[in-house]
């Protein structure tokens, strides 16, 4: 007889992950003195922890502390650091009992869909959008309903699209910088969706991990604002990828209810990791630094992609990627970055993981890599015809 099985068991695959899988078997395949496989397809920065908080750890690992569980809403002196960090950049008063520190931006995910929603819920959120999104909130049984955006909108929501929605959502997810589309909400778009949220009665959670990593547009933060949920993470600006480590802004409300979930669902966030964190807020030069590399290859690439073939290019505002519409060149994004891959070596994401309808005919690319490695990549690009 068949077991049962779960609805999350058919969560599907996170597709970005099959690439770097095939990017690294092509790259293992090369004989000796091959031209490298260029890497764009994945977004996590090449550069490691900064050495402050490297340090830390280390002095953390030798004073032999016990490293034990934590509080579940994280070290007190990590939330009152993130707390000033508001104060700093924002003049946003948190109060650190509203911060929760989790496992990266991907263990906010689930606190804070089961702290706000059930089963059953409608959350909005712009198509591109990030796929844990939709796989998360499927798998907890909740219903993701999308506002196809474009270029017109800069892949972001907006209002107009709120108001078309009949019934309203229970929530909107929204993402400044983004990831695919490497574009932001700006002010005056963040302020009016925030007050459509709060006059509709729509819970508002700002994914904000791509703060930090931005080239221009002013930054908005859902910090302060009633009612909105925060999630950030130590994995971008902060270069610290695998140390898994992000955190929460609350609203008072769900700050004892995300405490209960997270007390069950992980005890704690890695105690080193929380305390390398803590010491990562002092790091500005070196993180700063690593920044201005993003900015001088995303100049090249926009500069040199149009000429290579992808004159269509989503506007390059943060994070680290280019949403390029490669609809004149194929029909197929995926077969397209497979021969990318085979021919130019050059591993890209295909669109179809962030828009499963219109993604065929997007590629993203990733720019946190090596300098030298997109400035390579510009020039292989303007030679290969797939
Ligand atoms: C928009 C967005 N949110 C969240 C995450 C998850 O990041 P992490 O779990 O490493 O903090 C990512 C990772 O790429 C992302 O692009």
């Amino acid at each position: 007889m068949a077991l049962k099985r779960g609805r999350g068991a058919a969560t599907p695959p996170f597709l970005v992950m099959d690439v770097i899988a095939a990017a690294n078997a092509r790259a293992a395949s090369l004989p000796p003195g091959a031209p490298a496989i260029l890497r764009m397809e994945v977004g996590q920065p090449g550069t490691g922890a900064p050495l402050g908080a490297v340090r830390a750890a280390e002095a953390a690992l030798r004073g032999r502390l016990p490293m034990g569980y934590t509080e579940a809403l994280g070290l007190p002196s990590l939330r009152a650091r993130i707390s000033r960090h508001y104060a700093e950049l924002f003049g946003v008063t948190v109060d650190p009992k509203r911060i929760a520190v989790t496992v990266g931006a991907s263990g906010a995910f689930p606190l804070a869909f089961l702290a706000a929603f059930d089963p059953g819920d409608r959350i909005a959120m712009a198509t591109p959008f990030y796929p844990p999104y939709v796989n998360i909130l499927v798998a907890l049984g909740m219903v993701p309903v999308m506002l196809k955006a474009g270029p017109e909108t800069r892949f972001q929501p907006s209002v107009a699209m709120l108001e078309a929605l009949d019934p309203k959502p229970d929530g909107l997810i929204v993402a400044s910088p983004c990831n695919p589309a490497g574009t932001m909400l700006h002010p005056d778009e963040f302020d009016a969706i925030a007050a459509w949220c709060g006059a509709n009665g729509v819970r508002l959670i700002s994914d904000e991990i791509y703060h930090g990593l931005h080239y221009g547009a002013a930054l908005s933060t859902g910090a302060g604002r009633p009612g909105v949920m925060v999630i950030n993470s130590f994995s971008k600006y902060f270069s610290m990828t695998g140390w898994r480590i992000g955190w929460m802004v609350l609203p008072e409300d769900l700050a004892r209810p995300v405490e209960a979930l997270a007390q069950n669902m992980v005890i704690s966030a890695p105690h080193v990791a929380q305390v390398a964190a803590e010491a990562a807020f002092d790091c500005a030069a070196e993180l700063d630094a690593n920044v201005a590399a993003y900015r001088r290859s995303r100049d090249l690439l926009v500069a040199a992609l149009p000429n290579a073939g992808f004159p269509r290019l989503s506007p390059a505002e943060g994070a680290f990627y280019l949403y390029a519409d490669v609809s004149a060149r194929t029909d197929d994004s995926q077969e397209f970055c497979r021969r990318m891959l085979a021919e130019a070596g050059i591993a890209a994401a295909p669109g179809v993981d962030f828009d499963r309808d219109r993604g065929r005919h997007f590629v993203r690319f990733s720019y946190c890599g090596p300098e030298a490695d997109m400035a390579e990549a510009a020039a292989r690009l303007a030679g290969w015809n797939g």
